[in-house]
């Protein structure tokens, strides 16, 4: 017997469903440690993820990743959270910590999703399908470094999908730029208005603690050692801070006014429209500012909310069952050779075992294995409501973008997919191992690790692939190797941009120089062109040609 839309509709409201976006070494993994400690999910930071020197591993699925230190398998963390600072077991008196937060709606605990993206650029296409899975991010910034390349491009996904973004300076305990630099940085360079809902007392480098804006207290910070345990916190008046930091704290009060001057305040409206961003001042390794952060996520990220299908029409979340994967993925670690396939739940309550149907085929699907997974910690899922990640094992039909329903019956509109910039053939080095080859194709094909294109010339024993990165390419010939056993030849090919075109204009364009014209599995016909100025040439001579820009997901 499924829940009724009553306990749906509970369920739903404490739910926060976020990712963590950040360019590589700012922080990503230290803060997912720090957060998840704060949760009392784990006894210690450094558990969680693994990274050299830490200690254990969970995402280190294949050699590349470790060599690397990126992760390019997905997972979510789920913990439940404490309604209030209860976590913080420094901070003053209940009362006291009461003053410190926002108001609550409710007392039962919070549960979060924190869903993991890949650490490199050239994942972006992946970290896209992850970001449709979620409903608010987390912009992780290093204090000394301000908005880089990854973070600019996730922040456009962002963006594009309208998801709500807090803003986080981690790192505050080394030198950096002050406070105002940065938010100017973010204001001039992506025209997002950061609101601070603390401003740190002491500059980058001498993180001493944090003003509250709205209250007007103090939240002192004491260094545990290593930042190993969770940061005791002291909540003082604006009288006892003023007597104890001095300067610090009469400048963290003035650059507080000086934001309230130029409506800096936090908005909650003007934040879920994608127009501000709150913004929290932390230091992942010290455990600083983690709270506030979790906090800022319970109070102000959206709650899950219903999606709306092909048609326009919302399957609202107290609806029966509806679920969409953004992800699929196989060969997570050697002891696991299996394929999962992460689903967001949209709508209704999903109890293990169910049958739902699976919309592109209309065939059942038998729901016995659910598991949440995170690392290599796998966990049974019994139930679990919208806003959750389940990872359905086996589930070899399933494809990013499908949906799975209970009747009534309904249709995601499909993830898109980002414009290639990398190309190249790859082919098995025995021709004996053509068929495991095929296989292993379609199968990566499926998972969404790359796109292929094929066309008669080449002929299928080589197809050409299309990546946004170059390293998705490594992913394919390792995985080829280890789970297929097929070794592979790649040769990059001389092209670096794609336009989709028609079947009047093929011909033509087949003619050109420069140009090669390819149908990609899902029927899409696509021009390469070695360079923009070919484009530019073949586009000058022939105007009447079909050639529209792929719609890259993060323009
Ligand atoms: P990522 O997942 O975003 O790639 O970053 P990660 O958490 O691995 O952090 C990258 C480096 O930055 C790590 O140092 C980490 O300890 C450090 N770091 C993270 N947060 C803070 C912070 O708030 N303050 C300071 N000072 N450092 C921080 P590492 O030397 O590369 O690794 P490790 O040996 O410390 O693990």
């Amino acid at each position: 017997m499924s829940s009724s839309p009553e306990t749906v509709a509970r369920e739903v409201r404490r739910r926060r469903t976020f990712a963590i976006i950040s360019h590589p070494d700012a922080g990503k993994s230290t803060m997912t440690e720090a957060l998840a400690l704060h949760a009392r999910m784990i006894s210690e930071a450094g558990a969680v993820h693994g990274k050299a020197g830490r200690k254990s591993t969970v995402s280190d699925w294949m050699e590349m990743e470790k060599a690397r230190g990126i992760s390019v398998s997905s997972t979510a963390l789920q913990f439940n959270c404490a309604p209030t600072g209860l976590a913080n077991p420094g901070a003053g008196s209940a009362s006291e910590r009461a003053e410190s937060t926002l108001p609550r709606a409710e007392a039962e605990p919070n549960v979060i999703n924190l869903v993991d993206t890949p650490g490199h650029a050239d994942f972006s296409e992946d970290t896209y399908r992850v970001l449709t899975a979620v409903d608010a991010a987390v912009m992780l910034i290093d204090a000394a470094k301000g908005l880089e390349p990854q973070t600019l491009k996730l922040f456009q996904v962002c963006r594009h999908r309208g998801i709500p973004v807090i803003t986080v300076v981690n790192k505050w305990d080394r030198p950096g730029q002050t406070p105002l630099e940065l938010i100017d940085e973010i204001a001039d360079r992506i025209g997002l208005t950061p609101t601070p809902l603390y401003v740190p007392v002491g500059i980058a480098g001498d993180f001493r603690g944090l003003y509250d804006r709205r209250s007007g207290s103090y939240i002192k910070f004491s260094r545990t050692a290593g930042g190993a345990k969770i940061a005791p916190e002291e909540l003082l008046d604006a009288q006892a801070a003023a007597a104890i930091e001095g300067d610090a704290w009469t400048a963290a009060v003035e650059e507080s006014e000086l934001l309230s001057e130029m409506g800096q305040d936090h908005d909650e409206e003007m934040f879920l429209a994608g127009q501000t961003s709150p913004m929290i001042f932390t230091s992942a390794m010290l455990n600083f500012g983690v709270r506030q952060l979790l906090e800022a996520l319970v109070e102000l990220a959206p709650a899950p909310a219903g999606r709306a299908d092909v048609d326009g029409t919302v399957r609202e979340v107290t609806d029966p069952f509806s679920a969409v994967v953004f992800k699929v993925q196989a060969g997570m670690d050697s002891s696991h050779r299996d394929r999962l396939a992460y689903m967001r739940i949209v709508s209704g309550e999903f109890e293990r075992g169910m049958v739902v149907t699976h919309a592109q085929t209309g065939r059942p699907f038998a729901t016995k294995y659910a598991q949440a997974v995170f690392g290599r910690d796998r966990s049974t899922v019994d139930t679990a409501y919208p806003g959750d990640v389940v990872g359905l094992v086996n589930a070899t039909a399933l494809a990013p973008g499908d949906t799975l329903f209970d009747d009534p019956r309904v249709e995601f509109p499909p993830i898109g997919s980002f414009a290639p910039e990398h190309f190249a053939t790859l082919r098995a080095r025995t021709a004996g191992k053509y068929k495991q080859f095929r296989k292993a194709m379609d199968q990566l094909e499926s998972e969404g690790v790359v796109q292929v294109l094929r066309n008669d010339t080449r002929g299928d024993a080589s197809p050409v692939l299309a990546a946004v990165g170059p390293m998705q390419f490594e992913v394919v010939t390792a995985r080829m190797l280890s789970e297929f056993t097929v070794e592979t030849e790649l040769e990059p090919l001389g092209y670096s941009l794609a336009r989709r075109t028609d079947d009047s204009s093929s011909a033509e364009l087949d003619r050109q120089r420069g140009v090669e014209v390819f149908t990609r599995t899902d029927g899409a016909l696509l021009a390469l062109f070695s360079d923009k100025w070919r484009l530019q040439f073949v586009e000058k001579e022939h105007p009447d040609l079909t050639l529209e820009p792929l719609v890259a997901a993060a323009d």
